[in-house]
């Protein structure tokens, strides 16, 4: 094996990117976790990822696409991050540091371009996901539920410049629990409104109907 970690070429296509997903994402379905990846179709692949980095991992002995991630940059003034995403890697290939070369390559990329963080989210279910951005310098800091999939996600974040608050473990947990708080009262896995927020948002129009009264 021989990996090589680069740009994504031509001479790779989106249909080759999204079959490298629907097969790492295998897992995933078979864990009953429905990650958007599990469904992307070259289309959606190509629209997602216009303007962002995708990068690919080829295991250049046998000219096979071993895996993939994509950072859609964020460089203005105020907010210098990078979203991490689309993050896959063969299943033949798992285990052997693909994963953690594409994150050093990418971090080099968005680097240069000013980002002082990364943000990244996966499933709370998806432990080897979790492991992965904990042992490559992730910090847990906030809880999410989105519309198109059935779990929460944890959000992470990973320093790239000094912070002396997000360097910190305790604002680090501090962050996480309101977030989670939130979340929770907020949001069922699927993203779908808590009959409490539902309740406090139908309070809410009714005050202000009678305040303009
Ligand atoms: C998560 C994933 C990207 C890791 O890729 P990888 O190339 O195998 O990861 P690396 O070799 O760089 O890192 C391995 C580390 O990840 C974690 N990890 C990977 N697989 C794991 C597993 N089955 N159980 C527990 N931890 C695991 C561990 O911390 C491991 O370190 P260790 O080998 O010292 O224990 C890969 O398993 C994958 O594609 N999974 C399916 C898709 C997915 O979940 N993508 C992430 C969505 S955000």
């Amino acid at each position: 094996m021989n990996i090589t970690i680069c740009r994504k070429g031509d001479d790779i296509s989106w249909d080759d990117l999204a079959d490298l997903l629907h097969e790492s994402f295998q897992e995933r379905l078979q864990q009953g976790l429905h990650f958007s990846c599990s469904y992307l179709t070259a289309n959606d692949l190509e629209t997602q990822s216009n303007g962002d980095v995708v990068l690919v991992a080829v295991d250049t002995d046998d000219n096979i696409l071993a895996g993939t991630v994509s950072f859609e940059i964020n460089s203005k003034k105020k907010d210098k991050r990078a979203y991490h995403y689309n993050l896959a890697v063969r299943p033949q290939y798992k285990h052997y540091g693909i994963a953690t070369q594409l994150l050093q390559k990418g971090v080099e990329i968005v680097k240069e371009h000013g980002c002082e963080y990364i943000i990244s989210d996966t499933a709370v279910g998806a432990k080897s996901s979790v492991h992965w951005h904990l042992k490559n310098g992730f910090r847990i800091v906030g809880l999410k539920s989105w519309t198109n999939t059935n779990y929460y996600s944890y959000v992470f974040r990973k320093q790239l410049a000094n912070d002396f608050w997000w360097e910190n473990a305790i604002f680090n947990k501090l962050c996480f629990w309101l977030s989670s708080l939130k979340c929770r009262l907020c949001y069922h896995e699927n993203g779908n409104l808590t009959r409490l927020m539902k309740g406090a948002l139908w309070l809410l129009d009714k005050l202000r109907k009678l305040v303009g009264k």
